[in-house]
């Protein structure tokens, strides 16, 4: 299936120009939910809204950006910041799930099956939340049409290397933790365009695992505050381990004070901002810094 996308996309590919506005032009809007206003034209199917069957899904793009966020909160731990899997969960770009989803319609009854999820258990997601999950889905299944090894080099190194480096001393704030001569020297030597993309989106190698530790300090109502890198949260319990490798958890009842210092998050704050412009425009600028 996938196999087939690609060739369909690698024909689209020789004749049009890698242009998400092209596709956009050429794509009618979305049919609307019930109960929502109709969906706007997509503007994130890129060259996947050329390909495949009449009926597919067509993304919204907002509403994908609403489902990445509870993707990063929910399911990023097992299948991965591409949902390729690998960390536990199975592909997603892959799954038949996913492939013979629209707008929900298997994705929404695969998790009220009563799926795991980092949070809450994935059976007690709205309708919406399922929704949103699923243009985010279908999303990254098209970005891993467009990001397959045919595209790379067109699809990735289209930014303007000095509006990249504008925008890392400006409005992107990267300045703040990082220096072309400082921790990111060599940056654009040590990874592949595509690998340095993957890396300033999603520096944390295994979210939840791997990279640095998220600290947290839990303060009980009574008694000295704990600090340690945290192992698992919910709404219910806090749980980490000391500097002396003592494992410790607290229920959260009222009163119960947790800070949580996550070094990632100015990067997964990024996720909500960026935008495709200043994304290519940094990776060009990234790949400058040999
Ligand atoms: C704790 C790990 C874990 C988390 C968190 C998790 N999953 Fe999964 N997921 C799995 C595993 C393991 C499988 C494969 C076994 C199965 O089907 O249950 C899977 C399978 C799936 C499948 C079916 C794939 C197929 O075609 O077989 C979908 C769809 C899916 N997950 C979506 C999600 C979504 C959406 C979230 C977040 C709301 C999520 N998962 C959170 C571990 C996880
Ligand atoms: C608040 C601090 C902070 C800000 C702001 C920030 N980062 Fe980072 N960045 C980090 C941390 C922490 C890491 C992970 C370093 C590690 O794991 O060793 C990281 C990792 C990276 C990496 C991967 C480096 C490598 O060698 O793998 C790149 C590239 C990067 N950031 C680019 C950016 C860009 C571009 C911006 C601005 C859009 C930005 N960062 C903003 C803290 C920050």
């Amino acid at each position: 299936m996938i196999s087939n996308f690609a060739k369909k996309c690698a024909v689209a590919a020789t004749t049009l120009a890698m242009s998400a506005t092209l596709a956009l032009a050429q794509t009618p809007a979305a049919p609307g939910r019930a109960g929502r206003p109709p969906r706007k034209a997509p503007t994130g199917g890129g060259l996947l809204a050329q390909a495949g069957s009449a009926d597919k899904h067509i993304v919204d793009a907002e509403a994908a950006e609403r489902g990445k966020k509870t993707y990063i909160q929910e399911c990023i731990t097992c299948h991965g910041p591409t949902a390729r899997g690998g960390q536990g969960g199975s592909d997603l770009v892959r799954s038949l799930v996913v492939l013979h989803d629209r707008y929900g319609s298997e994705i929404g009854p695969f998790l009220k099956k009563g799926h795991q999820s980092q949070g809450s258990p994935a059976a007690q997601f709205s309708q919406e939340k399922i929704e949103d999950l699923a243009d985010f889905l279908h999303l990254k299944v098209g970005d891993t049409l467009r990001t397959s090894p045919l595209f790379r080099a067109q699809n990735v190194l289209i930014g303007d290397a000095k509006a990249g480096q504008a925008w890392f001393n400006g409005d992107g704030k990267c300045s703040q933790c990082h220096s072309a001569t400082g921790n990111l020297k060599g940056v654009g030597a040590k990874y592949e365009a595509i690998d340095l993309q993957q890396r300033f989106l999603f520096p944390k190698p295994n979210f939840g695992r791997g990279g640095k530790p998220t600290v947290v300090t839990v303060t009980p109502v009574t008694g000295t505050a704990v600090t340690g890198n945290l192992i698992q949260m919910d709404d219910f319990n806090v749980s980490l381990r000391d500097a002396d490798g003592e494992y410790r958890s607290f229920a959260r009842v009222p009163g119960l004070k947790v800070k949580v210092d996550d070094p990632y998050a100015a990067h997964i704050e990024l996720l909500d901002r960026i935008t495709d412009k200043n994304m290519h425009d940094i990776t060009a600028y990234l790949e400058t810094l040999k």
